[in-house]
């Protein structure tokens, strides 16, 4: 009897919850926005125009919407300021006055100040909205706080939205963040956990106001509706370099107490040239209107990223700025900032699409120009045989050929993209961006601006705009995932930690700053072009280093000696390597390289497999100067030491790499093997004359070099190429390049290290040639160059 009652009860139970769900279906939407740091700059400045934008964009799409601006500020003078703002803000020119009017009336009226101070004014604040919400006969969908506020505020701000300010079950959150996110790894990593404990990794939307930029947004989608002709041009074999640049004409007065703690790597290279450079640089998703794939992608291209050295970078600092941060931080006057407000960087991509492709970030305050754009230059093989006034933009190979995604100011200033037009015609949606009109006279990176077909957006939009509506839209790749933030920091912090101390070069500002800053990239280090101008500024910390003594030069046995600290001479030394190669494959196609083993190269190797990246090692052959007589796994063989410190880490064609043949057949470094003629042989068909385009030796404490001992006459004359020969100390078996072949040579480098080194090295300065006791002696190429590279231990001891 009991039975039918219950259910029926229960019947009418879940009818009524059904209904009642049914009937909160059907209720209009809200979603309140709450402003966090309302009345500061930025928000006077963009983010209540952006809301502005939302509404009309949004309006009569099924939402309703409040806004609520808060601050710290007391509600009457908060009032004030924003009732201003409202008053000020604008509708797209096309709108008509009436309507604008209208719009702009009623989101007057739904926008209102409050203080947001306590933990009892967050309880307010939520309990208002839902009284509102219920009031209005509304069901409120979500709630966005965006907070305009310094970070240091974020972690107590995000505790009391998180426990109550958060909406009711079934509607959303969103929380919006400003930069900086942190100033290392560290810190990134510390604001990060703390965020982490509030919200869950979909709530929070880190801004980086570049990805909102017109531009910007339009690079992914431009690669994919271009993709027939982009597929086989966006890589290493057809791209020539790629620019990611930010020049500002504005220096940073008036901010040097945040510029200070970040300067410019921190402030726009970390985050805005990044995040560019990785959507030019990920691979491009099959859907790219999919933020899952689109920020997964991003990730990968991160890791792809090559570690960045100190000399991946050149710093500079505009002559006014330590005398800026002296009146405004109240410093002495023997205060001097090391703070760079300039700097290039050059980065290289680890994959098979961009190996080998120089992508140049750039940035800096007070320059000549502001502008601020990607440019990537194509490669251009093509030889034009009429002459230039028979070129036709669209057809002719010799002009330059690159795309530009010209982000804004400059001489066009406006955004656009511009693609030369012997690439190809781009397709751009045509509802939102137009063919820019003709500007007779201008010029853009070297070409009139009728080389190119240029297109700018419809109807210019400003990034915060498009930021808030992707906030609404869920659009989560325009924001910066903590993953990806803290990718981009391990990327940066190692750089920025061994740039702590470097003093950047001072520069004039403005126009005067010429060539100053100019600079150039030699296989993976940049440099200015110009040598650095007199300048005497110690730096807070002026105890100078060890390595800012410069590299000394002077003559060792006649020679050009290179001296200077371990360190710094192991970069010189590599440094000069990769320019040789360089010049070498330019003018032959390749570079023949002979490298000595034992400790001293062992620096010099890792040098050159982790800093420079662009040694042409595709192109390079690899000589061994000595082996010894034990198998080449041995871990004493030279050829091992090679191939652990650097054939490991470099891409060098296995068939350029020549092991000495030391184990042939029989025992090893048998005489009936000749592996010491095969070596010859080898030597002879491959290497032009037996010349070298460099070989690397070192100097033992006894005055051997190479396997060519001191009262061991093999190899210190005669016809042979290459000899077998006997070491004092074991392995006693040997087998080296002889004395005549070294001395065939373009360039030999002999490199000392160490104060074992030292008695020697003095021994060897005064004696004549007398190869038979001092082997080295007998080093002095026929018609190469020979240069001494010593360290300080070894030459001053
Ligand atoms: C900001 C930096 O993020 O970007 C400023 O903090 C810089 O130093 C600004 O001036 C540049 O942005 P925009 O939009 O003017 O290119």
């Amino acid at each position: 009897m009991k039975r039918p009652c219950v259910w029926k009860m229960l019947m009418a139970a879940m009818c009524v919850a059904l209904l009642s769900g049914l009937q909160a279906q059907d209720l209009p939407r809200q979603v309140s926005i709450i402003l966090l740091g309302a009345t500061g700059d930025l928000a006077r400045k963009y983010l209540w125009q952006g809301l502005f934008h939302l509404y009309l964009e949004e309006v009569g799409k099924g939402h309703h919407f409040r806004f609520h601006g808060t601050a710290l500020t007391s509600t009457e003078q908060g009032q004030e300021v924003i009732a201003k703002v409202l008053e000020s803000l604008s509708c797209p020119g096309d709108m008509a006055s009436g309507h604008c009017a209208e719009l702009k009336a009623q989101f007057q009226q739904l926008s209102e100040y409050r203080q947001l101070k306590t933990p009892e004014d967050y309880v307010a604040l939520s309990k208002d909205i839902e009284a509102q919400v219920e009031h209005e006969g509304l069901r409120e969908t979500g709630r966005i706080f965006y907070l305009s506020v310094p970070p240091f505020a974020y972690v107590d701000i995000a505790r009391n939205i998180n426990s109550s300010c958060r909406p009711g079950p079934g509607a959303w959150l969103r929380v919006v963040l400003e930069k900086p996110f942190g100033h290392d790894l560290h810190s990134a990593q510390q604001l990060a956990t703390e965020l982490g404990s509030f919200f869950q990794e979909e709530e929070m939307y880190r801004v980086d106001h570049y990805l909102g930029k017109q531009v910007v947004a339009q690079i992914l989608p431009f690669r994919d509706q271009n993709r027939a002709a982009l597929d086989g041009l966006w890589n290493r074999h057809h791209v020539e370099r790629v620019e990611i640049v930010m020049k500002e004409t504005l220096d940073a007065e008036g901010r040097t107490s945040f510029y200070e703690e970040y300067g410019v790597i921190r402030d726009v290279l970390q985050n805005h040239l990044t995040e560019v450079l990785t959507l030019v640089a990920m691979e491009l998703p099959v859907n790219v209107s999919s933020p899952e794939s689109v920020l997964q992608h991003k990730l990968q291209a991160f890791q792809a990223l090559r570690s960045l050295q100190r000399h991946s970078a050149v710093l500079g600092q505009y002559q006014a700025y330590s005398g800026q941060v002296r009146r405004e931080l109240q410093k002495p006057d023997s205060f001097h900032s090391l703070t760079p407000t300039f700097a290039g960087i050059l980065v290289h991509i680890d994959n098979l699409r961009w190996e080998g492709v120089p992508f140049i970030l750039m940035s800096g305050k007070a320059l000549d120009e502001r502008v601020s754009y990607v440019r990537i230059l194509f490669k251009n093989q093509a030889f034009c045989v009429q002459s230039e006034k028979h070129w036709v933009a669209a057809q002719s190979h010799c002009l330059p050929r690159q795309i530009i995604f010209y982000i804004g100011h400059g001489e066009l200033g406006s955004p656009a993209v511009l693609v030369s037009r012997n690439l190809f015609q781009p397709a751009l949606p045509s509802a939102s961006w137009k063919e820019v009109e003709g500007r007779p006279g201008l010029h853009l990176f070297g070409l009139p601006l009728s080389d190119y077909y240029a297109y700018s957006p419809v109807r210019e939009q400003d990034a915060y705009s498009l930021l808030i509506s992707h906030i609404f839209h869920c659009r989560k790749d325009s924001f910066v995932t903590t993953e990806n933030l803290l990718a981009s920091w391990v990327f940066w912090t190692p750089l920025l930690d061994s740039l702590a101390h470097e003093v950047p070069r001072f520069y004039p500002g403005g126009a005067e700053n010429g060539q100053l800053l100019d600079f150039e990239f030699s296989g993976g280090h940049l440099s200015f072009s110009q040598p650095l101008p007199e300048q005497l500024v110690p730096g807070p910390d002026s105890a100078p280093l060890p390595s800012d003594f410069q590299v000394l030069r002077a003559k060792y046995r006649e020679s050009p000696l290179i001296s200077a600290w371990p360190e710094e001479l192991i970069a010189r030394l590599a440094g000069d390597i990769e320019a040789a190669a360089v010049r070498a494959v330019r003018r032959f196609g390749k570079f023949h390289l002979a490298l000595s083993g034992g400790s001293s190269p062992v620096a010099l190797f890792q040098q050159l497999a982790t800093g420079h990246y662009s040694f042409p090692w595709a192109h390079t052959h690899l000589w061994l100067v000595d082996e010894r007589c034990v198998p080449l796994w041995d871990p004493e063989s030279n050829f091992q030491g090679l191939q652990t410190h650097l054939l490991q880490h470099v891409r060098v064609p296995h068939y350029n790499v020549h092991p000495m043949p030391v184990h042939r057949r029989q025992r090893l470094c048998a005489e009936e093997d000749q592996g010491a003629q095969a070596y010859a042989e080898e030597i002879s068909a491959l290497v032009t004359n037996g010349s070298f385009d460099l070989v690397l030796l070192g100097m033992g404490t006894d005055g051997h070099t190479a396997s060519l001992f001191p009262q061991s006459p093999a190899g210190l004359d005669g016809e042979q190429l290459v000899v077998l020969t006997t070491s004092p100390s074991s392995p006693h078996r040997r087998m080296s390049l002889s004395l005549p072949l070294i001395n065939r040579a373009r360039k030999v480098a002999v490199l000392v290290m160490g104060r074992m080194k030292r008695e020697i090295a003095m021994l060897v300065s005064r004696v004549g040639r007398d190869p038979k006791k001092w082997p080295i002696s007998g080093v002095l190429p026929d018609s190469g160059q020979l240069v001494w590279y010593m360290d300080y231990d070894a030459f001053l001891g």
